[in-house]
């Protein structure tokens, strides 16, 4: 059985006084909630002190980024030692605005995978076509190509254990979702590509998110397919309400 995962992708939004107001409001919200696992990814400011208000409760915490690196002269950058430590479980890697602003590549977004197992961190390993992708019927060549390069050399036990998320970049931030059974198509033929990768046991093992443009109005049906194990929650994670809604939509899902 594979639990879903709802993580909460909140970007470059909520100063630390306003990220733990929220985690606080969230942890209302969510007690007795059962049977799925939450995860909130605050930018890296926010991180020791939401981890401090999320302690010994049931929500995990992940970061959105890190380096490959445990420690050196890498300006600006911050390593799987660090987040490990102030207690994160999963980090957020190769999201598409990562690809798209700053440069980061299926070789880096390895080379992070790798790094984040090392050192006990779950990555939430997002992968996704473009619009243009899309509509000229690549999107399963990008997502092989994506998958086969940013997993390359992982184990089958590792491959079992992390997250892939599947995020279609035109869905992302647009209000223009996946449809359920194109989320699911993508979802089985990522799983189909890990077995191939790891084997039958890692591929039914792994959990395999969507995301772009979730909100409680369309969980519960891309939720419902089988090969959705949970959700990356971007815009819909910044508020209390519409965050716990997709969670509870995962609860009947
Ligand atoms: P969105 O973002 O839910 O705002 O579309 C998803 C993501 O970027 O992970």
């Amino acid at each position: 059985m594979r639990i879903p995962l709802l993580a909460g992708n909140w970007k470059m939004y909520k100063t630390v006084t306003e990220a733990v107001e929220f985690v606080r409001r969230l942890k209302e919200a969510l007690s007795g909630v059962r049977g799925v696992e939450v995860a909130v990814c605050p930018p890296f400011t926010a991180l020791y002190a939401v981890a401090r208000e999320l302690a010994g409760g049931n929500i995990a915490l992940g970061a959105q980024n890190m380096y490959w690196v445990e420690e050196g002269a890498y300006t600006g950058e911050v390593s799987p030692v660090m987040l490990k430590e102030i207690g994160c479980r999963y980090v957020i890697l190769g999201h598409s605005e990562r690809r798209q602003y700053f440069g980061e590549n299926d070789e880096n977004v390895n080379a992070k995978v790798k790094a984040a197992l090392k050192h006990g961190l779950v990555p939430i390993v997002c992968v996704g076509e473009r619009l243009e992708e899309r509509e000229a019927g690549q999107t399963e060549e990008v997502i092989a190509g994506q998958v086969r390069r940013s997993l390359a050399g992982l184990s089958g036990a590792e491959l079992a254990g992390l997250v892939v998320a599947y995020e279609p970049v035109w869905a992302i931030g647009t209000g223009r979702t996946a449809l359920p059974e194109d989320a699911q198509q993508v979802n089985a033929f990522i799983r189909r590509l890990l077995a191939e990768m790891g084997g039958r046991e890692a591929a039914r093992q792994v959990r395999i998110q969507y995301g772009g443009s979730v909100k409680p109005e369309n969980a519960a049906e891309l939720l419902g397919q089988p090969d959705i194990d949970g959700a990356l929650v971007g815009g819909a994670s910044l508020k209390v309400d519409s965050f716990a809604g997709i969670v509870r939509a995962a609860v009947r899902g």
